[in-house]
């Protein structure tokens, strides 16, 4: 089966956690894909709310883990044009029974691999650097702990 939007190892930005969401994520656009050439739309319409569901709960898990992280307004601006795009398929396959795959696919594609492997990698990173911060602190934290 031809997939919309494949996994490269090149996307893992290093925690479990996150590939496993992307890969989650991805593999519901793939379903999605495979229903819409079967054109089975029960089934379409299932994995549209599944997919945008799934969505909301990994870019929330996202922002929360990113908190503080200076880029933030740009990387939530991502999300939310992702979101808004995939609310507008919703809206033309339920206002007109039609969805493209093609465009789907096209987006899906630049989007996952420019926001995966550049946006959420340098999130990471920064994330990573923080906490690698925050753990050489515990010693003088438990020193002044002790002292109370
Ligand atoms: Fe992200």
């Amino acid at each position: 089966m031809f997939e919309t939007v494949s996994w490269r190892d090149e996307m893992s930005v290093g925690r479990e956690d996150i590939d496993s969401q992307h890969k989650r994520l991805l593999n519901i656009i793939n379903r999605l894909g495979e229903e819409i050439t079967a054109n089975e739309r029960y089934e379409i319409e299932k994995i549209l709310n599944s997919l945008l569901k799934y969505t909301v709960y990994h870019f929330g898990y996202e922002e929360e883990l990113f908190d503080g992280y200076p880029r933030t307004n740009a990387h939530k601006q991502e999300h939310t044009d992702f979101f808004e795009f995939m609310i507008k398929q919703q809206e033309l396959w339920q206002s007109t029974g039609e969805i493209k795959l093609e465009d789907l696919r096209r987006y899906l594609n630049c989007w996952l691999n420019h926001h995966i492997s550049v946006i959420d990698k340098e999130a990471f990173e920064w994330l990573e650097a923080l906490e690698a911060e925050q753990n050489e602190m515990p010693d003088s934290a438990s020193e002044s702990k002790k002292a109370l």
